[in-house]
């Protein structure tokens, strides 16, 4: 096996490799004058397993064709095999036409990526209309959760934490966790007019009143979900709010805003960045395994 890390991979896949006792290398990636994309493996892959690793943030699309490219020149070099460990796989979200005339872009992009790879692992993919991967990919999948990561960061850091979800999709974040360390949770209502337009309310009676409340979702984005869950949630003046993802997209200056909203953020490293303080490259490595 080659563990291979692409442009959005290389805060990964070395690690992965060295959990594995792989074989690790980078891609060369670069770009003609006119702009077009240059890919050059530096180590050979006949005949070998290739696990490419790749996270799908801010370049999105760019990263697409990196993939792909990467993926085919593989197979032209003759891998055994090409698996995709993609820790953020992106278009989850537009799963549906949900105005006449839009792209459902999951349902062009699962396709894709069936024909170059044997094998694709996504972590906490953002499955909502469509519920298993298999209605997203023909070849073979593997979904992966980073809620054991999160439950024992939570049980590690808090006492007696209350966990809450900002609306029903996220259950099986926060009640999930919560059910996993014995703690109590909450699922908000969640009502979205545009990408920055959410409104969100409490459903539950209940008392976070001096508590550890800690809102889990998977996706942080424009971070208006949170926002609004932070502004319900201080009504019932906590001790404190954490705010965990797994997938701390951090659109704009969200991160900024959620911490002047009083508070604290952690993230895993699905995307890197500052708050990046959960680790899945064993959840990946033991998958692979
Ligand atoms: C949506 O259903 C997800 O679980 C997240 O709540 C959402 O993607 C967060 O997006 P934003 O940060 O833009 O509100």
């Amino acid at each position: 096996m080659i563990v291979v890390s692409c442009s959005k991979g290389v805060h990964l896949g070395a690690k992965i490799a060295a959990r594995l006792k792989a074989e690790h290398t980078a891609l060369k990636v670069s770009r003609f004058p006119d702009g077009e994309l240059y890919l050059r493996f530096l180590k050979n892959v006949r005949n070998k397993t290739v696990v490419l690793v790749q996270s799908f943030y801010e370049d999105v699309d760019e990263m697409i064709v990196e993939t792909l490219f990467a993926a085919a020149t593989a197979i032209e070099l003759g891998a055994k095999k090409v698996i995709l460990a993609a820790p953020y796989f992106p278009y989850f979200r537009q799963d549906e036409r949900f105005r006449k005339g839009e792209c459902v872009s999951l349902h062009v992009i699962g396709p894709l990526f069936d024909r170059y790879f044997d094998r694709i692992i996504v972590i906490d993919p953002h499955l909502h209309r469509e519920n298993t991967l298999k209605h997203v990919f023909r070849t073979a999948s593997v979904r992966l959760t980073a809620n054991p990561l999160i439950a024992e960061y939570i049980k590690r850091h808090f006492r007696n934490p209350v966990l809450i979800g900002p609306d029903w999709e996220s259950y099986k974040w926060a009640r999930k966790t919560a059910e996993m360390i014995g703690a109590k949770s909450s699922i908000l209502e969640k009502k979205r007019y545009s990408s920055y337009h959410v409104e969100v309310r409490l459903k539950d009676r209940i008392d976070l009143r001096g508590k550890e409340v800690i809102i889990v979702d998977d996706i942080i984005s424009t971070g208006h979900t949170i926002l609004e869950t932070i502004k319900n949630i201080r009504k019932l003046r906590p001790g404190k709010i954490v705010c965990i993802c797994v997938h701390g997209i951090f659109a704009g200056n969200s991160l900024r805003k959620i911490r002047n909203a009083g508070a604290v953020v952690v993230a895993t490293n699905t995307i890197p960045s500052g708050v990046s303080k959960i680790d899945v490259s064993k959840l990946v490595a033991d998958s692979l395994k």
